[in-house]
């Protein structure tokens, strides 16, 4: 290796491996790359040639050296530092890399990756990318509780304790309690115009569940899956941890932003959020929804549409669903119960084509057990009996007010370039901001004020072009969310002001 140089042994790597003729550029990359390092053909801190360097001596395209690198990167194989590039990571525990004379264990080795997990494992497990900060203000995806009816709720639970039936503690394999699946179906006819029948509704643990169930029954390892750039990462996880290849699509104003060279790729599955994108905040536009269906009937792709919390529309009519647009059955709905009630619950929906309610309900049971019949059962009666409408209707005032509290605060930012986009629904606001701005530095420079902010290229799949604030407003009490808004507006007018 030491005469040749790494590009070149690379470009002999690239030729010589016999890949599947589905798989893309970047993963081949990343393969040869990984088993340079596992077989020590690429000894530890040995520094890797650019990606642009990489990309013209390979004549491929700097995006798919990033998606390789960024993948090594991810599971350790490699690590970066500033000013120093790339380099192979120095410290692998031995059965990470393959010894000598024992050439065969190379798979199960690499397998078990760099914390004794396997490569799934440490996709699940292993790494960050999220960044996991205690609960602050500001924190996005923390709720606030206190209007949560908690006496009501433990009513309506003693009332199912009192005689519970036998097939309530049972795991269920019907896919949920029928009067739940029957009050949400009425639910998503009404306020989500979901075009349905009972029989397509599955009660799940929650959304993560339904994309984990929709990978499973779907799709076969190595299968192409759009996913939105920026991304809801814990959709990127499931995704990533079956096995699947991830095709990230921009997103614009419009949403979900597909353009020449994605439709040559065919996905098996999109996931998107077409009322609020994840994390931006955009709606889909109609022209963009009807690409997107017509796309997905033409290829026969699926699209799971993930609608997590548009309960929570401030202003304006509410939105109709991708799924009520669809003619073809191509669209798997899901929504969770984790934002309107309360993490915890771990109960949510999935509204599947009628064509897979069967082997749906049959995947749900053989593969998650799903239980929680007695906790279903008193969601129902707390549809049925209009609590839950009147828990959105006071939890849309309380978030309203406070979303209005904190663009209030906010607004000074526009001067100094940064932008405050103003959609009316969800629980957290993105502060867009320059290309050029640090902003994880400027999120850690809230930190240091004690407010927890995610910077939006954390969510982005490949360069980290996109740069913002992604800001929770769900957690801070009404009265806080003015004081704290004008000390975040101001470390980002400093930061902007240098
Ligand atoms: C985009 C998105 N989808 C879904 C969820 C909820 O998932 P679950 O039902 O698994 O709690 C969240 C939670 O923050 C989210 O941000």
């Amino acid at each position: 290796m030491e005469s040749l140089p790494i590009s070149e042994w690379l470009l002999g790597e690239l030729k010589q491996n016999r890949f599947p003729s589905r798989m893309p550029a970047h993963r081949r990359v990343y393969e040869s790359i990984r088993r340079g390092i596992v077989s020590h053909q690429l000894t530890p801190d040995t520094r890797l040639p650019s990606t642009r360097s990489l990309a013209e001596a390979l004549n491929l395209s700097r995006n798919t050296l990033l998606a390789a690198f960024e993948q090594l990167h991810d599971e350790g194989y490699v690590v970066s530092l500033t000013g120093s590039g790339t380099r192979v990571a120095k410290t692998f525990p031995e059965e990470f890399t393959e010894t000598k004379n024992d050439k065969n264990t190379e798979k199960s080795a690499a397998a078990r990756g760099v914390t004794g997990l396997s490569i799934r494992g440490t996709a699940a497990a292993g790494q960050t990318d999220q960044p996991s900060y205690e609960v602050q203000p500001f924190a996005p995806g923390e709720d606030d509780f206190s209007t949560f009816p908690t006496q009501l709720w433990r009513r309506l639970l003693n009332r199912q304790w009192r005689a519970p039936q036998p097939a309530h503690l049972d795991y269920g394999h019907t896919g949920g309690y029928l009067p739940l699946r029957s009050a949400i179906a009425n639910y998503l006819r009404m306020s989500r115009a979901v075009n349905l029948t009972v029989e397509q509704v599955l009660i799940t643990s929650g959304t993560q569940q339904s994309i984990d169930l929709c990978a499973r029954l779907l799709t076969d390892h190595g299968d192409l899956v759009w996913v939105e750039n920026p991304c809801y990462w814990g959709a990127r996880r499931v995704l990533e941890v079956n096995g699947l290849q991830l095709h990230p699509v921009p997103v614009d104003e419009e949403g979900m932003s597909p353009g020449t060279e994605d439709f040559r790729s065919t996905p098996r599955l999109i996931y998107t959020t077409p009322s609020h994108q994840y994390p931006k905040g955009v709606v889909m536009s109609y022209g963009r929804r009807r690409l997107l269906l017509d796309y997905a009937a033409s290829k026969g792709a699926w699209i799971l549409e993930d609608d997590y919390d548009s309960e929570f529309r401030f202003e304006g009519h509410p939105l109709s669903s991708l799924q009520g647009m669809d003619q073809n059955d191509r669209v798997l709905y899901m929504g969770t119960f984790s934002k309107v009630m309360y993490p915890g619950i771990k109960l949510g929906y999935l509204v599947v084509p009628p064509e897979l309610t069967e082997s749906f309900k049959r995947g749900l049971y053989q593969l998650q057990r799903p239980g929680q019949v007695v906790i279903q059962a008193a969601l129902a009666e707390f549809i049925e009996e209009g609590h839950f409408a009147s828990h959105i209707r006071r939890l849309r005032q309380v978030y309203g007010e406070r979303r209005c509290l904190l663009q209030e605060a906010l607004a000074p930012v526009t001067s100094v370039g940064a932008s405050l986009p103003l959609a009316g629904s969800g629980l957290h606001l993105m502060v867009g901001l320059p290309p050029d701005c640090d902003d994880v530095r400027v999120a850690e420079l809230a930190a240091e004020q004690g407010l927890r902010v995610y910077p939006l290229s954390c969510y982005c799949i490949g360069e980290k072009r996109e740069k913002g604030l992604i800001i929770g407003y769900a957690y801070a009490a009404t009265e806080r969310i003015a004081p704290y808004g004008r000390i975040l507006a101001d470390v980002i007018q400093a930061a902007l002001s240098y």
